[in-house]
């Protein structure tokens, strides 16, 4: 039975800033930062925004007779709002769903919607009927003025994975590889990532190579087997990094097809930034909207987690996929208003984080669908606009 993504759908804030901004803000070469890191925009999180209604935005551009069908909901996030209770119960609420349904959370840094995605593969082997819907959803937070700050962004990737997928069947080999690390964590304290960022870069190739070369070795595949190689992006560089460290010198056509079709990947991430769990799969759609690929053809997917765990596996595309992902997602991100750095600083100090206050936000600046109005009794409040 062929098991994997059937639908996907990518949403972001509404708000960004322009990474010349931000150079000039910080005293730094603009290229350093659209040709150093690979961004040209930054996603920026108003209040009103959280991984809750950043997931609800990204679900509800899903079909709703899929999303009627779904029976298990697990949204991976490291950007948490409670250490108790599921942010997916939250969005279950948003989006009307059956009540007859699991919600669960999973965390490990960045990898966990992979994790998520294998765990859902299983659930449908047993239940071929049922429908799993993944929300991808992060806040990628590293401070004002740190050298992570060009490495944020904001957003949610929802996917629903079933039998006979219309979009990518998920083939039976995957490689996962864990070892515990510290290149990058954030401790219950904190509302800013702590991060070794050049560390992270080594351990990150280190892992792709690793999980490729033992995948190559159970599969017998090569290089050629392969219409492109996509990758957690963390920041559109460390991709190129990945690729470079497995093709060096290797400048075939084959070899130029996968750097081309690398680049697709990375168009959606240049625009919104860091969406750490949604990265890969944002990738996995830039790819499918600006890149060289067939039905049929193999996709192999890196997924990186820091602390740190890694995982290569692939898919066939399936025909029919263009129906399947969404509105043009690019659209989608020309209805952004820019604003400044002084704007992006004081909306990244207004957000809730750690605060038990009660607080009620101003909405009227906010267009989405689903918005944080604030909190009261210690609870959050939701408001579907
Ligand atoms: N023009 C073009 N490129 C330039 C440049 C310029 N004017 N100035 C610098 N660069 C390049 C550097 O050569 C470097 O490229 P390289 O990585 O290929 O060597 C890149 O820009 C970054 O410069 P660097 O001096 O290393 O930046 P930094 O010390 O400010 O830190 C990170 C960059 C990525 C390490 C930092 O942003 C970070 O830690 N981010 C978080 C990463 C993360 O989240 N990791 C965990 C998840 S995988």
């Amino acid at each position: 039975m062929r098991i994997g993504i059937d639908e996907m759908a990518f949403a972001t804030t509404p708000f960004y800033f322009e990474m010349d901004d931000l150079a000039a803000a910080r005293g730094e070469d603009p290229n350093k930062y659209k040709i150093g890191i690979g961004q040209d925009r930054q996603a920026v999180v108003p209040p009103t925004q959280d991984i809750v209604t950043l997931g609800a935005q990204a679900a509800v551009k899903l079909s709703a007779t899929a999303l009627k069908r779904v029976s298990t909901l697990i949204v991976a996030t490291e950007s948490g709002i409670d250490h108790s209770k599921a942010s997916g119960i939250y969005i279950k609420h948003l989006l009307g769903l059956n009540d007859y349904i699991r919600v669960v959370e999973t965390k490990e840094a960045c990898y966990s919607a992979t994790a998520a995605l294998q765990f859902a593969r299983g659930i449908v082997a047993l239940n071929p009927q049922e429908v799993v819907l993944i929300i991808a959803a992060d806040i990628a937070r590293y401070g004002l003025n740190t050298p992570g700050e060009v490495t944020q962004g904001a957003g949610a990737v929802a996917m629903l994975i079933s039998a006979d997928p219309h979009v990518l069947a998920v083939e039976p080999v995957s490689v996962p590889y864990t070892q515990d690390l510290m290149d990058f964590w954030r401790p219950l304290y904190a509302e800013n990532a702590h991060v070794d960022g050049k560390y992270s870069n080594q351990v990150y190739v280190d892992f792709f190579l690793k999980t490729y070369h033992r995948y190559q070795q159970i599969t017998g595949r090569t290089l050629a087997d392969f219409a492109a190689l996509i990758f957690h992006l963390p920041y559109t560089k460390m991709g190129k990094k990945g690729l470079e460290g497995l093709l060096g010198d290797d400048h075939s056509n084959i070899a130029q097809r996968l750097r081309s079709n690398l680049q697709a990947e990375q168009t959606l991430s240049r625009q919104v930034g860091n969406l750490y769990t949604g990265s890969l799969y944002l990738g996995l759609l830039s790819l499918l909207q600006n890149g060289d690929v067939q039905p049929g053809e193999r996709i192999g997917l890196f997924s990186y987690g820091s602390g740190a765990e890694g995982e290569f596996y692939s898919g066939i595309l399936q025909p029919g996929y263009r129906d399947r992902i969404g509105e043009d997602q690019l659209t989608a991100l020309t209805g952004r208003q820019r604003v400044s750095i002084e704007e992006y600083e004081r909306l990244f100090n207004g957000q809730l984080g750690m605060s038990a206050a009660d607080i009620e936000f101003d909405v009227s600046n906010d267009p989405s669908p689903f918005v944080l109005t604030g909190q009261k009794n210690f609870k959050r409040l939701y408001r579907i606009q």
